[in-house]
């Protein structure tokens, strides 16, 4: 539960307390909240609420944002992520100090931009899947495009992290899908219910035993697709040995996963990671690969749909790219929809998929003039950092232009940070960079696309994720000629 409380009594300066009582917050709505707090302390440096028993500093200016994300020393996640654990263990999203650096060293070359373009190739079948299921909505009624893109997005990182394809956006039922989704909705659930973090009281109520049931399902599913990768790679191997009498890996063209390189990568001391140290990362990737990108492209849809001129301003970038042809995306595409990219970076400003961070002080530091005591839970809230009317006027209003690189000089480098930034930054921004401009290029060269929603009607929660509560209705027309506008 969230309550003000007199900052004398913790910290050394006093001026920064609500004065209102916060026990409203689960009946309103944590996050609303957060967004009401923020701007109407926008002018404080920061502001101190508590989570139930936990205090926590909430940060909505770069200058304090800084402090903390440019720190090597503070990348310890808040006790908020220990709900996260059952799930993902310590994998490179939950863990901390020496385990977090030697697995952020090992992971790293994965996401190496060779090893992405393989990948384009997945985004792009996918992709392929999703166009033919918006076909059946062209020229009907309004429709909700939230699941369609986002088991789209799981589809995606199950391929990529896994190399397994689930056909998510064939089969939504799969148990596999339910599974993720519930267990994501349970663990905001407990973060913001402080009566349900003991561990011996959760098990007590319906959603600590569903908790386990879901578990067991998702760390089946990896184990499963673990042991069958050790397998494959066994087998193929031995059909190299057998065929030439040389063990080193075959030559053929088979994509490769994330899997595959972490059972493969090795430490400083040339140690491999267990299968254990591997579901965690396996499990990280699925967590936080899909769900992030998949609202990050349904915001820019809708932001699109509401905003004819720069939708047009994209139709036009991508008939010059791809002329009248629906071949699919490759990296120099990519690298041409200029625009498109600064449609992608406002609407994470806008709407960032992940709303809001935590970390745990290691030691006292001093933000934005206060001494802050070690052990302190700090909250940056990007929603309100991103609103900042100092640096972006109008900042509810939807602007592509804001980002063109001449607009971007001299501004504050953590005053736009939807990926986080400094160390424990997000692993995966050029990964989900690419797959937000191949699916919209895809997308949105075949379609135009009407919003039905006013901003009012969207109903915006921000636990995890930055989600509408009510879907993304949209309608959709079939573009005639690519080139003709
Ligand atoms: C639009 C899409 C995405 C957004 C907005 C996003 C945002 C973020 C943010 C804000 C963090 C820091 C979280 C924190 O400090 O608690 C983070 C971390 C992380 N993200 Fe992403 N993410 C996205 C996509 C992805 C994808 C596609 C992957 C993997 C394929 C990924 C993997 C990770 C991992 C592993 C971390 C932890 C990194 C570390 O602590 O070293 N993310 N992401």
């Amino acid at each position: 539960m969230l309550q003000c409380f007199e900052t004398s009594c913790l910290f050394n300066n006093p001026p920064f307390f609500l004065k209102k009582n916060l026990i409203c917050l689960f009946i309103s709505g944590f996050f609303k909240q957060l967004q009401v707090y923020t701007e109407e302390f926008r002018s404080w440096p920061l502001f101190k609420l508590w989570i139930g028993p936990l205090p926590v500093m909430v940060l909505y200016h770069p200058e304090c944002v800084e402090v903390i994300l440019s720190s090597s020393k503070h990348i310890e996640k808040s006790y908020l992520y220990k709900f996260l654990h059952p799930w993902l263990g310590t994998g490179l999203l939950t863990s901390t100090g020496d385990k977090w650096r030697s697995r952020r060293k090992m992971i790293t070359p994965t996401f190496h931009f060779s090893i992405l373009t393989d990948f384009l190739d997945v985004m792009n079948e996918q992709g392929g899947i999703l166009l033919e299921k918006l076909e059946k909505h062209v020229d009907k009624e309004p429709f909700d495009v939230f699941l369609d893109i986002t088991l789209c997005a799981l589809d995606i990182i199950c391929e990529t992290a896994m190399g397994k394809n689930i056909g998510a956006q064939e089969n939504k039922d799969s148990e596999y899908v339910r599974a993720i989704y519930r267990m994501s909705d349970l663990i905001q659930q407990r973060q913001k219910s402080p009566w349900l973090w003991p561990n011996l009281v959760y098990m007590l109520f319906k959603e600590g035993r569903e908790h386990e049931r879901n578990l067991k399902i998702l760390h089946n599913f990896t184990d499963t697709v673990i042991a069958e990768k050790v397998a494959e790679l066994e087998n193929s191997k031995q059909m190299k040995r057998d065929t030439d009498g040389n063990c080193e890996e075959s030559g053929s063209k088979k994509r490769k996963a994330f899997l595959d390189m972490l059972l493969s990568a090795t430490d400083d001391g040339g140690n491999k990671l267990s299968y254990r140290d591997i579901r965690e990362e396996v499990d990280t990737f699925m967590f936080e690969g899909h769900d992030t990108t998949a609202a990050a492209l349904n915001w820019a849809l809708y932001l699109l749909g509401h905003n004819p001129e720069a939708q047009k301003k994209v139709h036009r970038e991508l008939d010059e790219v791809f002329g009248d042809t629906e071949r699919p995306v490759t990296v120099d595409d990519l690298k041409k929809l200029r625009y498109l990219e600064c449609v992608v970076k406002e609407a994470l400003r806008l709407f960032p998929s992940v709303p809001l961070f935590a970390r745990a002080l290691r030691e006292d530091c001093c933000i934005g003039g206060y001494q802050v005591p070690k052990g302190t839970n700090v909250l940056v809230i990007t929603y309100a950092l991103h609103r900042d009317p100092e640096i972006f006027p109008d900042p509810e209003e939807f602007r592509p232009e804001r980002f063109f690189p001449e607009n971007c000089k001299g501004r504050h480098p953590y005053v736009y940070v939807p990926f986080s930034a400094g160390p424990r930054n997000c692993i995966g921004q050029r990964f989900a960079q690419m797959e937000e401009k191949t699916l919209l290029a895809l997308i949105l060269r075949r379609f135009w696309v009407d919003s039905c929603q006013k901003p009012e009607e969207l109903g915006i929660t921000g636990d995890l994720i930055l989600r509408p509560s009510n879907g993304i209705w949209i309608k959709l027309k079939r573009r005639p000629h690519a080139g003709s506008e």
